[in-house]
């Protein structure tokens, strides 16, 4: 059992049943409002919103972004202590795009259209969205407020920490590989202790390619393509140093004439003040260099070491964890406490205990194993370059793709969502990864021992996703079985609201979201110390939940749609929600709030 006892209220609504139909559904005395959707206008300059998707590239890096995921609410007093739950700043991260969605007409040929390229970029990455809650209670974007801002895959950055200026990093673009250039596939999120927000790059290396003969274990380690991008954007013609860049083949004599080190300048973590919108975002290279879902920090305790938690979602990658080292005060934290320190990579062993591996060239357990294995570093830089391949060297656990993480706001266990791995084979099952062919996936959570920085855990499964009947033996003697009111499949997000309540949520894709028994994609309510689980959300088709976030007070929730529809077919899109009747489908938020006024799950 896990020494601080968890206190967290019950569930107070009534669970909802899973279905089929192209709108939120949320319990009874509930409101679901649809709110700052793909295209919405935010900063001056944006045109309105084209219903058939003619909007131009320029429009579309003034309005919200694509493929809403990880988000924030920052109160906007928050910087001087205060915890506004009426007014503050949304900021969300964009993923991805369905060209087909977002493109009044979208022909797949390459070379592709500048301006179509150019629309795409522009709807990846961040939107900084100044907020207000009117007296009638409805919420409002603040036009014109000096915060709204759009962050995009052309904005300018800084890179910090290691990898700052080496070698690899040089570009065309960046000589001294310090200056760097945009952000892609924004996936999850986090917030820092000092009131900024971290967007996490994950599926970067397909927007690459790269035709040479052999590729640099920087690129193949990641998966950058051999022949061509995912979307075909270094095809873009007339083509601009902006786009040419995604092809990262060595095509000039110098890495300085050409883009082979462009894909070294992602599978960062971006750091973004969104109290600033003149501020230049920084890539943090000390939290390492893989298929970033998110990072969550463990709550900062003043004179300790700050510490982090991120997952590399891809089938047999890791988790990690950061411990900064200088100690945090709260008077002078910023994202400097982020440039040094000690990133781990996680062994889970199967009788329940853990160990935090040291990725750092001066340990010299890595120093041992990486020469055990003819594996050559020479600095902490080029470890962070090739994480991925660090973890290998050290042995960590290979794991069901680590999404999201939470951290409870009191006992401060860390949960994890694996959200599936149909590839694991039988042999290749083990305690933490119990499942062969894993299509459902499920939640690991662990307790530091001693202390949160701490080299060493004891875990256990918090719970199986699967249909009705699926049992999760649990450590504590609260074996729970699904039922048809919280059957579950492929966790992702995960989030703690501040009465300890974990909140679930689902991304099924194919088969199992259209035809299996689960019906769409949605959203459920934890209490981890009763073992009390309740499907709260069901998204419209074919959609993604993710992203939530409450303000202070707990009355307002905020929730991410992500790609509804996108089960493409010719002419027709799988959904029209939000608008209804047929309309293109829009990712968007959705405002949650109690009719009565209540904390939101209480
Ligand atoms: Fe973008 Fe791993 O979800
Ligand atoms: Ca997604
Ligand atoms: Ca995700
Ligand atoms: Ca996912």
């Amino acid at each position: 059992s896990k020494g601080t006892a968890r206190s967290s209220a019950g569930l107070g609504f009534q669970a909802i049943a899973g279905n089929r139909t192209d709108v939120v559904d949320v319990p009874v005395g509930y409101r679901a409002q649809p709110f700052l959707p793909w295209g919405t206008p935010l900063v001056p300059g944006a045109g309105e919103f084209k219903t058939d998707a003619s909007n131009s590239a320029l429009d579309q890096a003034r309005q919200v972004g694509s493929h809403h995921d990880g988000m924030h609410f920052f109160p906007i007093d928050v910087k001087e202590g205060g915890a506004s739950s009426k007014e503050g700043l949304l900021v969300m991260n964009h993923e991805y795009v369905d060209p087909q969605i977002l493109h009044a007409s979208f022909s797949p040929n390459a070379p592709r259209p500048q301006q179509e390229v150019l629309k795409e970029m522009m709807a990846h990455g961040v939107s900084v969205a100044h907020i207000i809650r009117k007296p009638d209670g409805e919420w409002q974007l603040v036009e014109g407020s000096p915060y709204n801002r759009r962050i995009t895959a052309s904005t300018p950055m800084q890179m910090s920490g290691p990898v700052a200026g080496h070698d690899k990093l040089v570009t065309r673009f960046s000589p001294d590989g310090t200056k760097t250039r945009g952000t892609i596939n924004n996936c999850s999120h986090g917030h820092t202790p000092w009131g900024t927000y971290l967007t996490c790059e994950e599926n970067w290396a397909g927007c690459f390619m790269n035709d040479d003969d052999t590729h640099p274990r920087e690129h193949e380690r990641y998966g950058v393509n051999r022949e061509n991008s995912r979307y075909y954007w270094e095809t873009a013609t007339p083509g601009l140093d902006e786009t040419l860049r995604f092809n990262a083949s060595s095509t000039g004599s110098t890495a300085a004439d050409d883009y082979r080190n462009e894909p070294n300048h992602f599978g960062w973590i971006v750091e973004i003040d969104p109290f600033n919108a003149k501020s230049t975002p920084v890539k943090r290279s000390m939290l390492g260099r893989f298929a970033h879902e998110g990072i969550v920090f463990a709550p900062a305790v003043e004179g300790e070491p700050l510490v982090a938690y991120s997952g590399d979602d891809s089938r047999f990658e890791y988790i990690y964890k950061f411990v900064s080292a200088k100690p945090y005060y709260k008077a002078t934290a910023s994202g400097e406490l982020l440039n040094e320190g000690t990133l781990y990579v996680a062994q889970f062993n199967d009788d329940g205990t853990g160990r935090w591996l040291p990725l750092d060239i001066e340990n010299s357990e890595f120093q041992a194993k990486a020469s055990e294995a003819g594996v050559g570093f020479h600095s902490q830089a080029d470890v962070l370059l090739n994480t991925r391949l660090a973890a290998d060297v050290m042995g960590a656990t290979k794991m069901d793709r680590p999404e999201w993480g939470a951290v409870h706001p009191t006992t401060k266990e860390v949960y994890f969502s694996l959200t599936n791995n149909t590839r694991r084979t039988e042999v290749q099952t083990n305690a933490v990864n119990p499942r062969a062919e894993n299509a459902y996936g499920h939640i690991v959570r662990w307790s530091e021992d001693n202390q949160q920085s701490a080299e060493s855990f004891h875990w256990d499964i918090f719970l199986m996703g699967g249909e009705a009947g699926t049992r999760t033996p649990n450590a504590e003697g609260k074996d729970l079985t699904l039922t048809s009111n919280n059957q579950f499949a492929c966790p992702d997000g995960l989030w703690f609201d501040h009465r300890g309540t974990l909140w679930i949520q689902t991304d099924m894709s194919g088969e199992l979201l259209s035809e299996g028994s689960f019906g769409n994609n949605g959203m459920y309510a934890a209490n981890p110390e009763s073992g009390e689980l309740k499907r709260f959300l069901v998204g419209p088709v074919d959609c993604e939940i993710t992203g939530v976030v409450t303000t202070p007070d707990g009355k307002t929730m905020f929730v991410n749609v992500q790609h509804p529809g996108d089960r493409l077919a010719p002419g027709k899109f799988s959904s029209s929600w939000p608008a209804g009747n047929g309309a293109r489908p829009r990712s968007a938020t959705v405002i949650i709030t109690r009719e009565d006024g209540g904390v939101v799950g209480a």
